[in-house]
C-alpha cells in the first residue's frame, strides 16, 4: 500500500541533528543547510516528506515534523551498516574513486553487499510513503541504486537523482567491480543531475562503454542522443534505456541560500579582528577535515611564504576552521594528524608568545559566527584537489557585497567554473598555491580597485544563481522529463 506524500526527498541524512541530554533523551534540531532551505517551501507546497538516516546508530524514531514543519521519515542504520555502507562503500570506495583517486579506493565485496541492502531499505521506505504518481528526488552517491530499485517497485513514480560530488572520467570509474549495477541503478531515474557539464559528459561517455546483460532490472542504454546544448544550466543529453524510457542527463551547479548566513554585523567583525591581534591581513580556511580539501598543502604554501619572508608573521594570521568528519576512516585520521602537525610546526617556527600565526579550530561553528569570520577575512583560501562544488567559496563571496576581500580558489573546485574572477590555483603545485596567495594579498594592497571589481562580479553571480534557482531548475526539468 502506498502512502500519501506527493513529493519525497531521499538523502543519506535527514535534515536534523540529534541533541542527546544528560538523561539520554533525544531532541532534534534542524540542521542549517542550503538544501533544506531550498526544499522547505517545495515540501510544504507539494505535501512532501524527507526520507533519511537520523545520524545516530540504531536510532529508529517514529516519523516527526522538524521545527520548520518538514515531515521526516527516519531510516535506521545499524553499527554494521554504518561501518560497511557508510564508512566503507560510500566513503572509502566511492568517495576516493569519484574524487579522482586522491587516495586509493578500497573494494570489498561485503561493503558492496551492505550498500545494496541499505539502498534497498531506503527504496522500500520511499515505496511505503510515496503517493501514487508522486515525484521522488534521490540525493547523492550513497543512494545510487535507489532509482533503479524504485523503478521496479513503483513504475508510477517520477524519479530524479542528483549527484553532489564529482563524477569521474570513465577510465577511473571502470575500476569499480560493480560498475554495471551502479550505472543501471542511476538509469532508473527520469532525470540525472550533476553539478557540471564535465560531470555529465563523463557519465555519458561511461554509459557508452559500460554495458551489462540485456533484460536486467532497469535496462541498458541502447543509444545516446545528445539533445540539448552543452552550456551550463541546460539539459545536455538524453539516453534511451532498454525499457524504452528517455533518461535526461543535465548539469545544475548548486549554490547557497545567501540569507542563511544571517545579517552583516560590523561590530562583531571588529571584535573578531581584535581577538586575532588586528593583523593587517587575515587568511581564512573553512572546511570539513577531508583529505580532498587540500588543507595541509595550503598550510605548507603559507609556511614557505613566511620562510622566504614574502609574508611577515607580524602582519598576517591564518585561521583554519576544520569540522571533524568521518573520523574512524584511516585516511581521514592521517589527514588530521598531518594538518595538526603542520599547525604546530608553523607556530613553533613563526609565532610569538600569545600571538599564534596559525589559529586552528577543530570543530563546527554556528553559522552566525562563521559569517563574522567570512566578513573579517581578507583572503579566503579554498584549495581542494577535487570538489563537486564547494559552497564555502560561495558563502565567502556572498558575505562581501561591497567587493572587499579576495578569494584564492582551486581550479579543481566545481565553483571555479562560475567564480572565474577568483585567484585561481593548482593545489598540486605548491608554487601555484604560493603565487595565488601572494597575488591576493598584494592585490589588496596595491590594486584594491581591480580586486573590488572582481569580487563584485562574483557576488553578482552567487546572488543571481542561488540555491532556489538550482532547485527550481532541477524540479522544473524533472516535471518536464517525465511528461
Ligand atoms: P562539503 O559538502 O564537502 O563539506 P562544501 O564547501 O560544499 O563542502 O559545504 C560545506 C558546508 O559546511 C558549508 O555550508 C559550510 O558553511 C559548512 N561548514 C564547513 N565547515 C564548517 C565549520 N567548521 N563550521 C560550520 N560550518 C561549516
Ligand atoms: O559533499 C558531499 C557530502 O555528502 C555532503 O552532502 C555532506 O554535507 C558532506 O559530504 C558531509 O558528509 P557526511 O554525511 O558523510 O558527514
Amino acid at each position: 500500500m502506498s502512502g500519501d506524500n506527493e513529493f519525497v526527498v531521499v538523502a543519506n541524512r535527514l535534515p536534523v541533528d540529534a541533541i542527546v541530554d544528560e538523561h539520554g533523551g533525544t531532541t532534534w534540531t534542524e540542521s542549517p543547510g542550503g538544501l533544506v532551505a531550498a526544499l522547505s517551501p517545495v515540501l510544504s507546497a507539494r505535501r512532501g516528506c524527507w526520507v533519511g538516516w537520523p545520524g545516530l546508530i540504531d536510532a529508529a524514531p517514529a516519523p516527526f515534523h522538524t521545527d520548520s514543519g518538514i515531515l521526516v521519515h527516519p531510516v535506521p542504520l545499524t553499527a554494521d551498516d554504518h561501518e560497511r555502507f557508510y564508512e566503507g562503500f560510500s566513503n572509502a570506495t566511492l568517495w576516493p574513486l569519484y574524487h579522482d583517486l586522491i587516495v586509493t579506493p578500497t573494494y570489498h565485496r561485503d561493503w558492496w553487499q551492505s550498500y545494496r541492502d541499505v539502498n534497498y531499505r531506503f527504496a522500500t521506505e520511499v515505496d511505503r510513503v510515496a503517493a501514487p504518481g508522486a515525484t521522488v528526488w534521490v540525493q547523492d552517491y550513497q543512494l545510487q541504486l535507489v532509482p533503479g530499485i524504485l523503478r521496479q517497485l513503483r513504475p508510477d513514480l517520477t524519479i530524479g537523482f542528483f549527484l553532489h560530488i564529482p563524477f569521474p572520467g570513465p577510465d577511473l570509474f571502470r575500476q569499480l567491480p560493480w560498475r554495471e549495477e551502479v550505472v543501471r541503478g542511476l538509469l532508473g531515474a527520469d532525470l540525472i543531475g550533476f553539478h557540471l557539464v564535465s560531470n555529465a559528459e563523463n557519465f555519458l561517455s561511461l554509459v557508452q562503454q559500460v554495458s551489462g546483460p540485456k533484460g536486467s532490472h532497469t535496462g541498458q542504454p541502447d543509444s545516446l542522443k545528445v539533445t540539448g546544448s552543452a552550456s551550463v544550466r541546460t539539459t545536455t543529453a538524453s539516453i534511451t534505456a532498454s525499457d524504452g524510457r528517455e533518461v535526461a542527463v543535465a548539469a545544475y551547479p548548486i549554490s547557497i541560500d545567501p540569507t542563511s548566513l544571517g545579517e552583516a554585523d560590523d561590530k562583531e567583525v571588529a571584535r573578531r579582528r581584535a581577538e586575532l591581534g588586528n593583523p593587517e591581513c587575515i587568511l581564512l580556511g573553512v572546511d570539513r577535515l577531508d583529505y580532498t580539501k587540500g588543507i595541509l598543502q595550503r598550510l605548507e604554501a603559507f609556511e614557505e611564504l613566511l620562510e622566504a619572508g614574502a609574508l611577515d608573521p607580524n602582519e598576517v594570521v591564518f585561521v583554519q576552521v576544520a569540522t571533524p568528519s568521518r573520523e574512524r576512516i584511516e585516511h581521514y585520521r592521517t589527514a588530521r594528524r598531518q594538518v595538526e602537525e603542520a599547525v604546530g610546526r608553523i607556530n613553533g617556527r613563526f609565532a610569538k608568545i600569545g600571538r599564534p600565526v596559525v589559529h586552528y579550530l577543530h570543530r563546527s561553528l554556528p553559522k552566525r559566527l562563521l559569517r563574522h569570520y567570512y566578513q573579517a577575512a581578507d583572503v579566503m583560501v579554498v584549495t581542494p584537489f577535487k570538489d563537486g562544488m564547494n559552497l564555502v567559496a560561495k558563502e565567502y563571496v556572498a558575505c562581501h557585497p561591497d567587493g572587499s576581500g579576495a578569494l584564492v580558489l582551486s581550479e579543481f573546485a566545481g565553483a571555479a567554473d562560475e567564480l572565474l574572477q577568483a585567484n585561481l590555483c593548482n593545489p598540486f603545485d605548491i608554487e601555484s598555491l604560493k603565487r595565488a596567495l601572494l597575488q591576493a594579498v598584494r592585490g589588496l594592497e596595491h590594486d584594491p580597485e581591480t580586486m573590488r571589481s572582481r569580487m563584485r562580479a562574483m557576488h553578482e553571480q552567487v546572488l543571481t544563481f542561488d540555491v532556489d534557482a538550482w532547485a527550481n531548475a532541477s524540479l522544473r526539468d524533472l516535471d518536464e522529463a517525465r511528461r
